[in-house]
């Protein structure tokens, strides 16, 4: 009886850990080279809120080689990109107001970082997701993509 009371909790302990594991938080680093550190970022679908930290690792001023973190559904990734371009550098490259945008950290220069809260309820499990930096020319390479996982 006692064998079966310890199989039992191990297997309790066992079933909670990975709720338990569930980080709802990331740090992506961009550099003066252009790119972000990730390519891909799995959101727990666990996770209410999932905290984004963007670190600009490198020196050049924000004018110079700006990043951001904004994210979008897929498909709306290059309209976000063209539509922040034209909104210029006082918009930190985004349109104002724009609804497209799912969240969005500020436009850093090397040595800042910015963190965004991402409100999880509002993602589909089944839909494709994207972030990029909206700086001109930056998001045909610093992009990547992220699901809800789990
Ligand atoms: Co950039």
């Amino acid at each position: 009886m006692r064998v079966i009371k310890y199989v039992f909790c191990v297997a309790l302990l066992a079933s909670a850990a990975p709720v338990l594991a569930a980080e709802c938080a990331i740090e992506i680093d961009a550099n003066d080279q252009m790119q972000f550190d990730k390519k891909a970022i799995d959101v727990p679908k666990e996770c209410k809120s999932f905290a984004v930290t963007l670190k600009h690792t490198g020196k050049l001023p924000n004018n110079v080689m700006g990043h951001n973190w904004v994210l979008t559904k897929t498909s709306d990734l290059q309209a976000v990109a063209a539509d922040g371009m034209s909104a210029g550098m006082a918009n930190g490259y985004l349109k104002s107001g724009d609804s497209r945008v799912i969240a969005a950290t500020k436009l850093l220069g090397g040595g800042q970082t910015d963190t965004v809260n991402v409100d999880v309820t509002k993602l589909s499990p089944g839909e494709s997701y994207a972030y990029f930096c909206s700086f001109p020319g930056h998001s045909a390479i610093m992009k990547g993509s992220l699901k809800v996982a789990g």
